[in-house]
Parts: structure tokens; sequence; C-alpha cells
């Protein structure tokens, strides 16, 4: 019998679950429970970290997993690179559904940078109004260019005082588009966007909007993830979860 664990988070993650949840298959829904009201998913969900590598392959034992698909952001790196290891430990079949990263068009100005070190290295020192679209988790890096305005985009109102001086953050779930994003820019005069490549059209539109703008962007790389089979599609995965029954897998 064909068990599934999906690994969630993004758009994609949820495509699949639909698919999943139509053809009837059994399979569990995971998430990191980063947001407060995470997006009802039509299987059965479970929510917070399983304990690192150990704890997954206990998990994969105890539940019966037999396929598992990795459907986190493309910057979710220690999840996805947990589920590499216990998966192989485990015996269970792991792909990743990643989107592909963007690439720049014409008019674009982009900077990649290898990490968030360096993007806070490619602001300016002061004097700037940076459009900060990178989540909650590493706006504390950039208190060191304290004299730029920061414009945060937050899923969940903050629950501590932001820690930079000169700050606000506006509270909106994607996906977004490029009119509204640029009124957004406009309205805030940003001069720089500071980016995760992270993929996908919602997310996107910022940089359109950054274009028509003749603003700079300074996009972060994705962080390395161990090798795995990777499939840019929900029913791609469905194909495979198919075959590999098939198989016997
Ligand atoms: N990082 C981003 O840029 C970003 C952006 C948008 C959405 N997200 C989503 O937010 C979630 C967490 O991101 P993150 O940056 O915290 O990832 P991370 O740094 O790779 O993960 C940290 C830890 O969180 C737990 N975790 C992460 N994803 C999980 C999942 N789907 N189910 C159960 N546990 C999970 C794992 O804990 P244990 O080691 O205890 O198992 C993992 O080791 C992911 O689902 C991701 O898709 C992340």
């Amino acid at each position: 019998m064909t068990r599934i664990l999906l690994l969630g988070g993004t758009t994609e993650a949820t495509m699949l679950a639909r698919l999943l949840a139509e053809a009837g298959m059994d399979a569990i829904f995971s998430y990191a429970g980063r947001t407060d009201k995470p997006m009802a998913q039509p299987l059965p969900t479970r929510v917070g970290g399983f304990g690192g590598v150990a704890g997954l392959v206990d998990y994969l034992k105890a539940e019966g997993i037999t396929h598992a698909v990795d459907a986190t952001h493309p910057f979710a790196a220690q999840m996805s690179t947990n589920a590499v290891h216990a998966c192989a430990e485990a015996g269970v079949p792991l792909v990743g559904l990643e989107r592909s990263g963007w690439r720049a068009a014409e008019g674009d100005r982009w900077t990649h940078v290898v990490d968030m070190e360096s993007a806070v290295a490619a602001l300016p020192d002061s004097g700037a109004r940076v459009f900060l679209a990178i989540g909650k988790q590493h706006v504390a890096d950039f208190a060191g260019k304290p004299a730029n305005f920061y414009l945060l985009r937050l899923v969940d109102p903050p629950k501590d005082p932001l820690p930079l001086p000169d700050a606000e953050a506006v509270i909106a779930r994607g996906p977004f588009d490029v009119a509204g994003d640029r009124a957004l820019m406009e309205r805030h005069r940003i001069t720089h966007i500071v980016a995760k490549n992270g993929g996908g059209a919602g997310a996107r539109a910022k940089l359109d909007a950054a274009r028509e703008l003749g603003l700079p962007v300074i996009l972060i790389n994705r962080p390395h993830v161990p090798p795995r089979r990777i499939l840019t599609s929900a029913s791609a995965v469905m194909e495979w979860l198919d075959h590999s029954a098939d198989l016997g897998v």
C-alpha cells in the first residue's frame, strides 16, 4: 500500500495535495508551523518539526510511509537536507517538487548574492529605502545597516517589536500582482529590493514591479541541498507515484 508524506509550505505542495486527495491516495501533509493560520489542506495534516534526521526516520517508520515528497520552499534547506538523509536511512523513495529559479529579463537590474550576509553588504550604508521581501526569519541581520528604512511584508503581524530602528511591516499573504506591488513600492518611495530567488509566479510580481520602476534588486541565491531527484510539477509527481507503485517500490 502506498502512503505518502508530503512536506509542504508552497503553492506547489497545495496543488499536489489537491491531486492526491482527488485521486483518493493515502497521504499526510506536513507543515513546519511558521504561520499562525496555515492554509487548510484536503489531506490529514500534521504541524511542527520531526526532531531532526533521527526524528524523521522514526516518523517514516511509525507511519508506514512508502514515498516522500519534499515540496518545501527552496530556502527551507535544513528540512530538505534532513529529508534526503532520513529517507536514505529509512529506505523511502524521495522526490523534490521544486519550481525553477527566476531569470533576469531585459531591463532587470539584479545583483546576485550568495547569502543574507552578502545581501546586507550589498546595500548602501545609509539613506536607502529597502523593500525587504525575505519573510521574517532573517530580518535582524539587517540591523547591521541601521541607517536605511526597511519595508517588510509578513504573513502574520509581528509579535515582538521589529529589530530595525526605521522599519514598517505590511501584513499580506501572496500571491501578489505587479500593479499592487508597484503601488506599494511607490507609496513607500522604495529605492532597493532584497529578495530570495524562490521562483514562482505570485512572488515574482515584486521583481516585475522593480523593473517597471527601474529599481535595483539584490537577489539571494538558493542554498545548497544534497542531490536528490527533482520534479517540477505536481502532475509529474503523480506520475512518479503511479510508476513507483506499478514497480512495487
Ligand atoms: N525559508 C524560506 O524562505 C521560506 C519561505 C516561504 C515558506 N517557507 C516554508 O516555511 C517552512 C519552514 O521554513 P524554514 O526556513 O524554517 O525551513 P528549514 O530551516 O529548512 O527548517 C527548519 C526546521 O523546521 C522544521 N520544518 C521545516 N519544514 C517543515 C515541514 N514542512 N514539516 C515539518 N517540519 C518542518 C524541521 O524541523 P525538525 O528538524 O525538527 O524536523 C526543520 O529542520 C517550510 O515549510 C517552507 O516551505 C520557507
